[in-house]
């Protein structure tokens, strides 16, 4: 009896001793696979052979589809350049303006390059490579409108797309109730036409596509704001950050970017 006590004893103590194991063996495993999850999220981007770009194709010259249905402008012809550099095949998203930041925070897309403005909100959601390109706010108005300057605004109706700096500083300044907002800039000019609006704050190059594009329209002299592009990554995109900012020197550096500027930008 006292044997098989012992023997009984023997059994659950190596028990014991196994399920322990087993269980640390587990814990291990586990964290080494959440680490693994975690650097895979970080290099996810930096390993693939694709590069995702998101963008809001209806911002000429920077981004607009042309005859073919292509996207094309500016950034597309950057990102293709970049993509090139870190041999990768690239890949373009054309989506809403105000879900891309949100998009990239969230991974389904790799960067966004879409004429963005650096600004020190969305600096808290996504992180901004080196700046490209400058914008400046611009106020497109009937010709022989009234609004002569930017002091003109308060009071009128202003027509922006979604989401934009120019939605932003417009509604900051003259009120929710004065700012019309449109999917995109062609739309808030087709409302200016209408006389739904009383000007337009956008972008200066695109406000000059579309002025070119419309009989009766003028850019006003004044400057709303000035800003800067940049590219617009996931905050653990942080190896792809280090590669799209190198690539992108490189390309300052021997002039591509300034020939794509000026192809699409002719000097006036
Ligand atoms: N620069 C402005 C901003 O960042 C407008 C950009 C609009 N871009 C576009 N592709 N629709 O808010």
């Amino acid at each position: 009896m006292k044997k098989f006590l012992a023997l009984f004893l023997a059994v659950m103590m190596l028990l014991a001793l196994v399920s322990c194991g087993t269980t640390t063996e587990v814990k291990t495993s586990e964290s080494q696979a959440a680490t693994q999850a975690q650097t895979a999220g970080t290099d996810k981007a930096a390993d693939s052979n694709k590069l995702v770009m998101g963008t809001n194709a209806s911002f000429p010259p920077y981004e607009f589809t042309d005859d073919e249905g292509e996207i094309v402008g500016i950034d597309a012809e950057i990102a293709a350049a970049i993509a090139e550099r870190l041999g990768k095949e690239l890949e373009i998203k054309d989506m809403e303006f105000d879900s891309l930041l949100t998009a990239v925070a969230g991974g389904s897309i790799d960067f966004v390059m879409a004429g963005l403005t650096v600004t020190d909100e969305r600096k808290q959601q996504v992180n901004f490579s080196d700046t490209y390109a400058t914008g400046v706010q611009v106020i497109i108005v009937p010709e022989g409108s009234e609004i002569k300057t930017v002091d003109d605004l308060e009071g009128k109706t202003i027509g922006v797309q979604s989401g934009t700096t120019g939605d932003i500083y417009c509604t900051d300044d003259y009120g929710e109730e004065n700012v019309k907002q449109f999917a995109n800039g062609a739309l808030a000019v087709a409302a200016l036409k209408n006389g739904q609006v009383d000007c337009v704050v956008i972008d200066n190059e695109p406000a000059k596509n579309f002025v070119k594009a419309n009989t009766g329209l003028e850019i006003l002299e004044t400057e709303y704001a000035v800003e800067d592009y940049a590219i617009a990554l996931a905050k653990e995109s942080t190896d792809l950050f280090e590669d799209i900012n190198g690539a992108l020197k490189e390309l300052k550096a021997d002039g591509t970017i300034d020939e794509i500027i000026a192809k699409y930008i002719k000097a006036e």
